[in-house]
């Protein structure tokens, strides 16, 4: 039983395959936090709760002197009735006032998950999977009623939770803060394990000691950006890949969202993380509820490769949805690093029939061939076919790419209004703007209020048109801007600081109507690369363009950081042309095929001005590629050497069976008189035997992950290996 309640000790016990989760009833009024970590089979108490006076720390509503919800463990602590430590949540009643008093009301347990309304979530497909605790809290005073809710996916071995507030009262009232989860620990020696970034150097892996007081991460920029990711974990100070325990939170969600940790006097760690409460209030009127996005939280006792393919297993299997979610995802090519703007058919059908001849599947028609678009500065919202580039438009060349035995892609940035574009001279107040101000432009573009339900669907009816036209399989939906002047001319000024939200409301409400319309369509998302790699977009769209870094030696870091939560399979990685357009490297088309194929494959270069000898080693590529792809996309990835901490970088892929493996080493700088260097496996099977495939040799597993292989002796810099190993 995932999950059970002893109404003696009022304790509930959430069980994983291997955490436990215990929370108990205190006075059976609060509710408490026990213990998260390694999972125990009974829980006695050996760590009950104890209470004694402390100074300066009020007592709620009792004459009992040892009693503060300032010291008391948390499940979902409020503000102004003693605990003086971040709250997971505010409200501010009609009277002004910000004072709540949550105690217990009651709970359920049933089997299966349910979903969230108008959020994404992960989700169940047989009511086995899951176990959900619903604990209701209530506010005598305003008659507020906060629903926490625990879904636990035993096998995944993960928790999401989530909060419900239901205002039953008559009066209405404002939501300031709404966290999706927080949690108590009974120490703070951690780590905190973020995922900063910036355009283009998306998710590094910071790591860095909590101390007494808060440290933060949050966006403000009405997505969850490259600046920061909606992850944080903490971690046992001598965590390693394979030893040691970490907590990893991560927010279901793509707009503005805070995490924070406190570290307070007793050296306690509360953290919690949620929706932004900067900038942000939402009015909840009688009879009104609010739904916050969902928070998945994976613990490992063995080091974050264990946390990691945690996240990476349920979101691939129980958070991406539709037809390509199991399916190996094809070899593109896509025109944008190679033309830009400057295209026609001829050339499209060029690049298209290289890349069919050399082994691609699919044929990506990237920014450019709507409007006039024949630079960023106009067009956008103008989803129609520009006749000057394509005269015979999309469906013929969608059918041309066709014959080929090409699937054919198009991109769309369907959130976005250029100043220039008929869409903004017919209906200027579309857009996210605030009245007698200017508005800012972010690339020559201003973002479309998808608050409002007439924008959303004037959008809809226009990608839907061109999506029915013509044989399109696959869509690159992209964002290319932050959010600033934030406001919608439809709502009443108190209810302006919910646009941010509401607009993200909105998008997800488009993703789903357009993903569920057209379920054949593989969709990737792409906000300038990596600004939205978030489990909230992965919902819809299962893969994401990582990085518009295609450099082979920056994306080591970025697929390296972004692996720390989200799977392979989702990412989006191709070979581009050198010198590299963002960094202007040089490098091996072999290494950049290594850093490629370490994900979704594609080429994004113009193939047609390659060489004989160029286009045999891409076409070999490919066909390597096809042959491995099963394991890169939906095997078990393993960090073996952190380019953040060495000038090297590993990593290697096993099959679920265990049976095949691919391993990539990247050597960043060439040296003299190097030393010879050798390199363990992880995950293989110990008792099997094992060939690699390109050195004609055979182990068994467990030298291979005790021993190690040598590596051959690489010369210069930028240099790769790729090993297939096979089970024999
Ligand atoms: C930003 C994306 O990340 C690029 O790949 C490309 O699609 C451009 N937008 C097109 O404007």
């Amino acid at each position: 039983m995932p999950i059970s309640y002893y109404s003696e000790s009022c304790i509930f016990h959430l069980q994983t395959e291997n955490s436990s989760y215990v929370l108990q009833l205190v006075k059976k009024k609060y509710l408490g936090h026990l213990y998260w970590g390694n999972k125990v089979n009974h829980y006695s108490g050996s760590n009950e709760l104890r209470f004694r006076d402390r100074s300066f720390s009020p007592n709620p509503d009792t004459p009992d002197p040892y009693f503060s919800l300032d010291t008391l463990p948390q499940e979902y602590p409020t503000f102004g009735n003693t605990d003086f430590r971040l709250p997971a949540f505010q409200v501010q009643h009609e009277n002004g006032s910000t004072v709540i008093d949550l105690q217990y009301e009651s709970h359920q347990i049933f089997q299966g998950k349910r979903g969230l309304e108008g959020l994404p979530a992960t989700y169940v497909e047989s009511e086995k999977e899951a176990e959900t605790l619903e604990i209701t809290l209530y506010d005598k005073v305003s008659t507020l009623r906060v629903i926490l809710v625990y879904s636990v996916f035993n096998e995944y071995d993960a928790i999401a939770r989530s909060v419900r507030f239901e205002n039953e009262g008559a009066k209405s009232l404002s939501l300031l803060k709404a966290s999706s989860a927080n949690v108590d620990f009974r120490d703070g020696d951690f780590q905190l394990i973020t995922l900063p970034g910036a355009w283009a150097r998306e998710r590094d892996i910071q790591k860095v000691d909590l101390h007494r007081g808060v440290q933060s991460i949050e966006s403000r920029r009405g997505t969850s950006s490259h600046q920061q990711n909606p992850f944080m974990a903490l971690a046992r100070k001598d965590v390693t890949e394979t030893n040691g325990e970490v907590y990893g939170l991560n927010l279901v969600y793509s707009g503005n969202f805070q995490g924070s940790v406190e570290v307070d006097q007793f050296n306690y760690a509360r953290i919690n993380i949620g929706i932004n409460p900067f900038d942000f209030s939402w009015l909840l009127e009688a009879g009104e509820s609010f739904q916050t996005p969902e928070v998945v939280m994976v613990y490992s006792g063995e080091g974050l490769g264990k946390m990691s393919r945690i996240f990476h297993d349920l979101y691939r299997e129980r958070l991406c949805r539709g037809e390509f979610r199991d399916k190996v995802r094809p070899v593109l090519i896509n025109n944008w690093e190679a033309t830009y703007f400057d295209f026609n058919e001829e050339k499209i059908k060029d690049i298209a029939s290289v890349g069919k001849e050399l082994g691609m599947e699919l044929f990506v028609l990237d920014d450019g061939w709507f409007g006039k678009r024949n630079s960023d500065k106009g067009s956008l919202g103008d989803w129609f076919v520009d006749k000057n580039k394509l005269p015979k438009g999309i469906e013929h060349l969608g059918k041309e790419v066709t014959e080929l035995d090409m699937e054919f892609g198009l991109w769309f940035e369907p959130e976005m209004i250029s100043k220039n574009s008929d869409l903004y001279r017919e209906h200027p107040d579309w857009c996210i703007h605030v009245p007698d101000r200017y508005r800012s432009e972010g690339r020559n573009q201003l973002i479309l209020d998808l608050t409002r339900k007439e924008v959303r669907d004037e959008i809809a009816s226009r990608l839907i048109s061109i999506l029915e036209s013509a044989p399109i399989t696959y869509v690159k939906w992209d964002m290319n801007r932050h959010m600033t002047e934030t406001g919608s001319a439809t709502l009443p000024k108190e209810r302006q600081r919910e646009t941010a939200h509401r607009y993200m409301l909105g998008v997800y409400e488009l993703m789903e109507k357009i993903t569920k319309k057209f379920p054949h369509i593989l969709f990737e998302s792409c906000s300038g690369g990596g600004g939205r790699f978030d489990p909230g977009i992965l919902y819809y769209m299962p893969q994401t363009w990582t990085s518009d870094n295609t450099d082979a030696i920056s994306r080591l870091r970025i697929q390296y950081g972004t692996s720390l939560v989200y799977p392979m399979s989702a990412m989006g990685s191709h070979v581009s042309d050198v010198p590299n357009h963002q960094v202007q490297r040089m490098t091996s088309l072999d290494i950049r095929g290594h850093v490629a194929m370490s994900g979704n494959l594609g080429y994004e270069l113009d193939v047609t001005k390659f060489s004989a000898e160029d286009k045999f080693v891409i076409s070999d590529q490919v066909k390597q590629y096809k042959k491995i792809r099963e394991v890169i996309q939906f095997g078990d990835f393993h960090r073996l050497l952190s380019p953040f901490e060495n000038d090297d970088t590993a990593w290697m892929y096993v099959s679920k069976d265990r049976s095949e493996a691919v391993v990539a080493y990247f050597q960043m700088f060439g040296e003299a008189n190097a030393a010879y260097k050798k390199i363990r496996f992880r995950g293989l099977n110990k008792n099997e035997l094992y060939k690699i495939t390109e050195l004609n040799k055979h182990y068994y597993g467990d030298e291979l992950m005790n021993i190690g292989v040598n590596l051959p002796f690489l010369e210069g810099d930028f240099q790769s290996v790729m090993w297939t190993i096979k089970q024999v």
